[in-house]
């Protein structure tokens, strides 16, 4: 017993400690409270109210959630945002073509009325955020079901959400925290124009592309910049000419002075999703089950859509975004589920389920409130385990094929055109919207490259995915063609008119009520309707089910975890709110005998230069003011240009953009990815492990001074030296 005892403490001094070094997404309102002792004990210089500020400006008024999943930040008085290239690429792709290539060879606008629009690209600021889990939590008690409960939540949250903005052009928030146990109010405010300044080429901004991706040693010139615009009195307005640029109350200043190893840095932004409070079952589902499934099939995809690139110039404009939208998660899900099984997750938290069962049952209290969770949970995931992989089948292999997706949007049309309610004038609308997101769509649709994605993703499908979980309408065409996929896919994109652009378009722009039958009867809208039923009427359900239970029992286990470890700092799973991670610049050793120091320099680029490779082609003008050693002032003291750099900094998806900032919080650098060993944090974090990459802020405005010939951006810009 004695020992028992002795290692369930030991555990839970490893698990406290676990959360100290490096570990955590911090709320920043709650940092003079939490943190701000232990981030001045690491070197910080400014205080928590420098970070966060009820009362006046703090750096929070320099920060921005960019298109909803990444970070920007402000670096001018003149609403000047740096982002990363990857954020800013769908909208660098929607101003190219074969003539205007601004992907492949960047784009720099030399005047103001230069920069480009881009519809439907927004920011977000956090005006201030409030607790008011009090409130939220008033009317509820622990004998409701989860269903009463949420409705009793969001009836309250709705109250708190319109006193909050009433009178103002602001947008509110509730949001929960620790699994549903906490709710904290975030009042934003949102610009909606947004106009880009400038991006590198590919060759930079992308360098060592998919194959570089998650991984350490890193030279990817990783931004982009943008400026948002105002209306006359500095308030959010749509787009217009007369438009000026935005005043931020706060901008950040930048750094030339350089990092060592050892220093403070701490990261300032919009993380997405963690789930670092899961039980084993779940990991499990997820590292062992989800993930291959995903890998498999995005593997699929990727092998088509990058052979159809490597021969076709036009192809690559068209798929290039996507590419990497599929390559990005599933190389991500690749070292999650490595991660997690070198540092034996599943069996660590098992380990902690064993003792977490004991605690519960020491006593008659916490027996009654938790002694059961664990059961529960482990017989939920054994009966959605399967439904999971069959819906994972379904998203990530049937709807993998892009006429699928497109097809399902004229379902809306066909509801329309039936429903008597509606005026000729109503259809008329909709088709307008429809012809528009056809065009966006065949700008970047190649159909070999759909029919070859089709024949490959429904073969798997149909031989992989439980038989008894498939969609009905796919089981019975393939069915029809006796499994022959490719003999399926033949026939259905020549009678298709879906995949079709030229008859498409000819159709929509002559369309009246009557015609609709052409789609009911088209294939393709058949099988995607078919296919997006079965998701409403059998997955939906059940997956909703599943969630509600889940959520309860996950609500009931954070709220036990913090009950156990009362001593423990917990900080909340990443739901897209603001955060501040902090931790050090850090080498690390990945591998036996093998050493990661934390920077890399423009001398790394030039040794992985090949001019064969599409991913480490390395741009002229930057080889030349390499060869030259045409600096400036954006060299190390050690006279190299560094480019990216490593630190502690627990982040994950959505903190793409964030500002890296140093101990008196100046920028640093700009955070853009992870390192592969750790790509498990959002599950799992290892302080020995888990680094943030950076680019470093001298490389970027290296780039666009010298290699630009930017400079009027610069000037705009506080930099300390
Ligand atoms: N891994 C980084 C992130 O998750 C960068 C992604 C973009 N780069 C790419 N090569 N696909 O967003
Ligand atoms: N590249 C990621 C993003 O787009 C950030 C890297 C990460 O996931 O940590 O947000």
């Amino acid at each position: 017993m004695k020992i028992k005892l002795l290692a369930a403490t030991l555990i839970l001094t490893l698990l406290t400690n676990l959360s100290r070094a490096g570990e955590g997404m911090w709320l920043p309102l709650l940092l003079s409270q939490l943190n701000e002792k232990e981030m001045r004990d690491m070197g910080m210089r400014i205080t928590a109210e420098d970070i966060y500020s009820v009362n006046h400006s703090s750096l929070k008024d320099a920060i921005v959630l960019f298109g909803g999943g990444c970070t920007g930040e402000l670096v001018s008085d003149q609403g000047l945002l740096l982002t990363n290239h990857h954020c800013g690429y769908g909208n660098i792709q929607k101003h190219s073509t074969l003539e205007h290539d601004y992907l492949t060879n960047g784009y720099w606008a030399q005047r103001m009325e230069e920069e480009l629009p881009n519809p439907g690209l927004s920011v977000t600021f956090l005006v201030r955020m409030e607790d008011v889990t009090s409130q939220v939590l008033m009317n509820v008690n622990d004998k409701m079901n989860q269903k009463v409960r949420d409705s009793i939540i969001q009836a309250s949250m709705k109250v708190l959400v319109s006193t909050a903005i009433k009178g103002t052009h602001y947008s509110a928030q509730v949001k929960p925290f620790y699994a549903g146990n906490q709710f904290y109010l975030f009042v934003a405010e949102t610009f909606t124009d947004v106009r880009l300044v400038g991006a590198p080429p590919s060759n930079i901004g992308k360098f060592g592309g998919d194959t570089d991706n998650w991984m350490w040693p890193r030279h990817t010139g990783d931004f982009s910049m943008f400026r948002i615009y105002a209306g006359k009195n500095n308030e959010p307005a749509d787009y217009s000419k007369d438009n000026v640029p935005y005043h931020p109350a706060k901008h950040l200043s930048i750094s030339l002075k350089g990092i060592k190893e050892g220093d403070f840095t701490f990261v300032y932004g919009f993380p997405g999703t963690t789930q670092e409070y899961l039980p084993s079952y779940a990991v499990d589902m997820t590292a062992l089950q989800r993930n291959p499934i995903a890998i498999g099939l995005r593997q699929q995809r990727l092998d088509i859509i990058d052979r159809a690139m490597e021969s076709d110039k036009l192809t690559r404009i068209q798929y290039s975004a996507k590419a990497a939208g599929i390559a990005n998660t599933w190389k991500k899900m690749i070292g999650e589920t490595r991660g997690i099984k070198r540092l034996d997750g599943i069996e660590k938290k098992q380990e902690f389920e064993t003792n977490f069962q004991q605690w519960a049952q020491s006593k008659p209290g916490t027996s009654a409130k938790y002694g059961q969770l664990l059961p529960a949970f482990s017989m939920a995931y054994q009966n959605f385990i399967p439904v999971n992989n069959a819906y994972t089948y379904l998203t990530e292999g049937l709807l993998g094929v892009e006429i699928i997706r497109f097809a399902n949007g004229y379902s809306n049309l066909v509801k329309q055109c039936s429903d008597k309610s509606k005026s000729d004038a109503d259809i008329q609308k909709l088709t307008k919207q429809l012809q528009q997101s056809a065009a966006a769509f065949y700008k970047n649709y190649n159909k070999k490259v759909d029919i070859q994605l089709f024949e490959s993703l429904l073969t798997t499908y149909t031989l992989s995915c439980e038989t008894g979980r498939q969609v009905p309408v796919v089981k019975e065409t393939s069915a029809k063609f006796k499994g022959n996929i490719p003999a399926w896919a033949a026939d259905l994109y020549k009678k298709t008119m879906i995949a079709d652009s030229a008859r498409m378009n000819a159709f929509l722009a002559g369309f009246d009520r009557g015609d609709i039958r052409k789609i009911e009867k088209d294939p393709a809208y058949i099988l995607a309707t078919g296919i997006y039923d079965y998701m409403q009427n059998y997955f939906a359900p059940v997956l909703s089910a599943f969630n509600a239970g889940n959520d309860s029992l996950q609500r009931q286990y954070m709220a036990a975890q913090m009950e156990m470890q009362p001593e423990k700092h917990f900080y909340p799973d990443a739901n897209s709110t603001l955060r501040v991670a902090y931790g050090n610049v850090k080498s690390y050793f990945p591998a036996d005998a093998v050493k990661y120091t934390w920077f890399t320099t423009l001398d790394g680029i030039m040794q992985k230069e090949n001019p064969d490779i599409y991913d480490y082609v390395v741009e002229p003008k930057l080889k030349e003011l390499y060869n030259l050693r045409d600096y400036g002032r954006y060299a190390d003291a050690d006279k190299s240009i560094h480019v990216a750099f490593i630190a502690s900094n627990h982040t994950t998806g959505g903190n793409s953009g964030s500002p890296v900032l140093n101990a008196d919080g100046q920028l640093i650098g700009i955070n853009f990815d992870r390192c592969w060993e750790g790509t498990m944090s959002d599950l799992m974090y290892d302080p020995d492990q888990c680094r943030n990459i950076s680019l470093d802020i001298r490389y970027c405005l290296f780039i666009i001074d010298k290699m630009a010939g930017a400079g009027r951006l610069v000037d705009e810009m506080t930099i300390a030296e």
